[in-house]
């Protein structure tokens, strides 16, 4: 983990990534699940552009400081740059969130008032990391967050056994085609490696049937999401950053997680229900309003769930 302190803002290429902006999403929800008090420390655990963090301290000016996380160094400096307004009262660090008990210690904090995971890739990543997160842009095939990480989608595609990429694919894309997309896949490398992002979506939408390719969204879809989750062990960071929580939060601090897929929201889900210092405070996810999905096609699938730390010991209380 470190600080970003030193890294200069990009200004020109700054510009050009405004056009495409990520928009926070159910911010109104997060302002108030957080239950922001003056003097309060909080974590963005996935900074992204800042914008979640840039509401927070917009909403309660009073704010001591917000630790903004992300494993993304790219993005770390854009928050940077959008952020700087708010001073010192922002920490930007390059971080995994499944070490944030060590960033806490490290940074002299201990437990915070509450804790946002906006969990994902953002708006940047899609449109202008130039890392393959998009199957209709021809970008190498890397999909990694954190371009420090170990594996690529690249080496994914080219180097999985058969049976993994299958179960892979499956398991993390929901996709009811991906043994014959993994046996194409398989074929095809062998001949030359898939390297780059249109590649690979034209791979995939071929060993569809067309009459079967799904009319809302495009047929390698699902088969992109997996890679993204496989490549950045979303998972399993989840799990892990869901088991750290509790002792990352003062009494009565709150987590907000912020889900885009079943698989996450269901880790959530569990965690909240079967950590008994962790209180939900939603009985069913909340979802975005109907307007802000409207405005927002990224917020369509969002899942926000709210839980409220309880030191052992002391009594639950029922809420919503
Ligand atoms: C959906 S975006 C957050 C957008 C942000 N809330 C905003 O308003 O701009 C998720 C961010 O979390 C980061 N991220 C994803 N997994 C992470 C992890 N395990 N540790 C730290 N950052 C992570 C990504 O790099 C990405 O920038």
């Amino acid at each position: 983990m470190t600080s970003t302190a030193a890294i200069s803002p990009l200004n020109s290429e700054l510009a050009a990534k405004k056009e495409t902006m990520h928009c926070p999403v159910m911010v109104p929800e997060v302002l108030d699940g957080l239950s922001l008090r003056p003097g309060g420390v909080y974590v963005d655990a996935t900074l992204g552009l800042g914008g979640h963090t840039e509401a927070i301290l917009l909403k309660c000016p009073e704010i001591k400081m917000v630790l903004g996380l992300d494993c993304d160094t790219e993005a770390l400096e854009q928050a940077e740059s959008r952020l700087s307004p708010f001073g010192d009262r922002v920490r930007f660090i390059h971080s995994n969130f499944i070490h944030l008990h060590d960033v806490l210690l490290f940074n002299r904090i201990g437990r915070v008032d509450g804790i946002l995971m906006d969990l994902g890739i953002s708006t940047f990543h899609l449109e202008n990391s130039r890392r393959g997160f998009s199957f209709s842009r021809n970008e190498p095939l890397d999909m990694r967050m954190d371009p420090s990480g170990a594996v690529t989608a690249a080496d994914m595609v080219n180097k999985l056994p058969l049976k993994r990429l299958t179960e892979l694919i499956q398991t993390y894309g929901g996709e009811r085609w991906a043994k014959r997309i993994a046996k194409r896949i398989y074929d095809r490398r062998k001949t030359a490696p898939i390297l780059n992002s249109t590649e690979l979506a034209e791979v995939v939408a071929n060993s569809i049937p067309r009459k079967y390719h799904p009319r809302r969204i495009h047929p390698a879809t699902r088969t992109f999401q997996a890679l993204r989750i496989a490549v950045n062990r979303e998972m399993d960071n989840l799990k892990e950053a869901l088991d750290s929580l509790p002792s990352c939060l003062r009494p009565e601090g709150r987590v907000c997680i912020i889900s885009f897929h079943s698989l996450e929201d269901r880790l959530v889900k569990i965690a909240f229900r079967e950590d008994n210092r962790l209180q939900p405070l939603t009985k069913k996810p909340l979802v975005p309003s109907p307007e802000e999905m409207r405005s927002n096609p990224r917020a369509r699938s969002a899942k926000l769930r709210i839980a409220q730390y309880i030191e052992p010991g002391e009594t639950q209380f029922k809420l919503i």
